[in-house]
């Protein structure tokens, strides 16, 4: 049970499929085909398969890198990622590291931003990224390899690995916040404003990535499943960098007890920058049973919240599709747009597609599809991919879902 390639980077002409791994894996929108072996990038090191970066430590080797790679604000080009280096040496002075560097995918160069002295090797599921700060909260370690004959899934080896909020410049410089210790999966955001740096994500009191409703036995079983309680609420951290209250950060709990949400998403021009509206999957949405499920709008700014839910209905993961023409960080355009997910229909045993206008919450389209896709799991929305499945579709002889179409996109 691992992490295998839940999200895609995208460049030029191709998207880069990622993992909590070092390795990126090509994958043609056109063909839905990817080309073996990692990304051949300008600057690896001979032989490693496109894993180790001319920037790695001497001495040192890359366990695992994050699955989200983070858009840095007001680019097109620049993404911040992060990998995780080890020394071969156990005595080592600089034992674990947290290699902190950008990928232009106008280039595909890689550059280095930080080095980061960590307590552990850490692995980092996912991190924020603002106009001029990198975030990374520490809280998980692998805490074994795996041996031959024994459980080698990666989910068995993550242990309690705190060591703080490292926040990290765009000149490498490194300050650590400390908090009550917490998990993290997920980011919803992260943005600055006069007093420091604020970010909004989903905490967690214990492990997040161990079995629990992952594993299949324990999904299955109603009984386990509604009675797990995993401490899971949307947090906004404030990182105070400035003003009287300077290198301490102060928490607020936005979410209800009990409730488990995950899967945040975000109209992407906002991204790094002040923003307010979150969308996310909700289970517990009932308060009572785990696969009650609900797809959130969550407005931070006015402390509202709209949900989509159906009986029998267990949504993924909904993307933000803008559909007009903002700029990075326009509030007035937020909500322009559309979230679009698949949820399981356990009544008919397939999904639906479902399709919403982001600012009203109201069903645009509702797309039955022959197949049921499996509903725990990212979503993405690949333009390129997305237009020429809109223009097929709109050959199609249906009036109505071309009509559909065409007054929601435009191409
Ligand atoms: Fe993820």
């Amino acid at each position: 049970m691992d992490n295998n390639w839940v999200n895609i980077m995208p460049i030029k002409g191709e998207g880069l499929m990622v993992s909590d791994s070092p390795v990126f894996i090509r994958l043609n929108y056109d063909t839905l085909t990817t080309t073996a072996g990692g990304y051949p990038w300008k600057d690896s090191l001979n032989g490693s398969g496109g894993m180790m970066p001319t920037f790695i430590k001497p001495g040192h080797f890359p366990t695992t890198g994050s699955a989200h790679p983070n858009r840095r604000a007001k680019t097109d080009n620049v993404y911040v990622e992060v990998m995780t280096e080890l020394s071969y040496n156990p005595f080592g002075k600089s034992g674990s590291q947290q290699a902190v560097y950008s990928i232009d995918t106008n280039t595909m160069n890689r550059t280095l931003i930080a080095h980061v002295p960590t307590k552990y090797g850490q692995y980092l599921h996912s991190f924020g990224v603002s106009e001029n700060y990198v975030v990374l909260p520490l809280n998980l370690k692998m805490h074994k390899p795996a041996h031959m004959g024994e459980d080698m899934t990666m989910i068995s080896a993550f242990a309690d690995g705190w060591d703080g909020i490292h926040v990290v410049d765009l000149e490498g410089k490194v300050q650590i916040f400390q908090t009550d210790p917490f998990f993290h999966v997920h980011i919803t955001n992260t943005f600055e404003n006069e007093t420091g740096i604020v970010m909004d994500l989903g905490t967690w009191d214990t492990i997040p990535f161990s079995p629990h409703a992952l594993a299949t036995a324990s999904f299955l079983n109603k009984t386990s499943r509604d009675e797990k309680n995993y401490g899971n609420f949307v947090e906004r951290m404030h990182l105070h960098t400035a003003g009287p209250l300077k290198g301490s950060v102060t928490r607020t709990r936005h979410s209800k007890p009990g409730r488990a949400i995950d899967f945040f998403k975000i109209n992407d021009k906002m991204n790094g920058l002040p923003y307010c509206v979150f969308y996310a999957v909700e289970w517990m949405h009932d308060d009572k049973n785990y696969a009650n499920m609900a797809v959130l709008k969550h407005n931070m700014c006015t402390n509202t919240k709209t949900y989509w839910s159906k009986n029998h209905s267990y949504p993924g993961e909904p993307f933000f599709i803008p559909t007009g023409d903002a700029e990075d960080g326009d509030k007035e355009k937020e909500e322009e747009g559309l979230l679009v997910f698949t949820s399981l229909d356990g009544v008919r045993g397939a999904s639906d597609f479902v399709i919403l206008d982001a600012k009203t919450f109201k069903e645009v389209s509702v797309v039955q599809l022959p197949v049921h896709i499996p509903f725990t799991a990212h979503g993405q929305f690949i333009p390129k991919a997305g237009i020429e499945a809109v223009k097929a579709a709109m050959e199609v002889e249906d009036p109505i879902l071309a009509a559909t179409i065409d007054t929601t996109f435009q191409i």
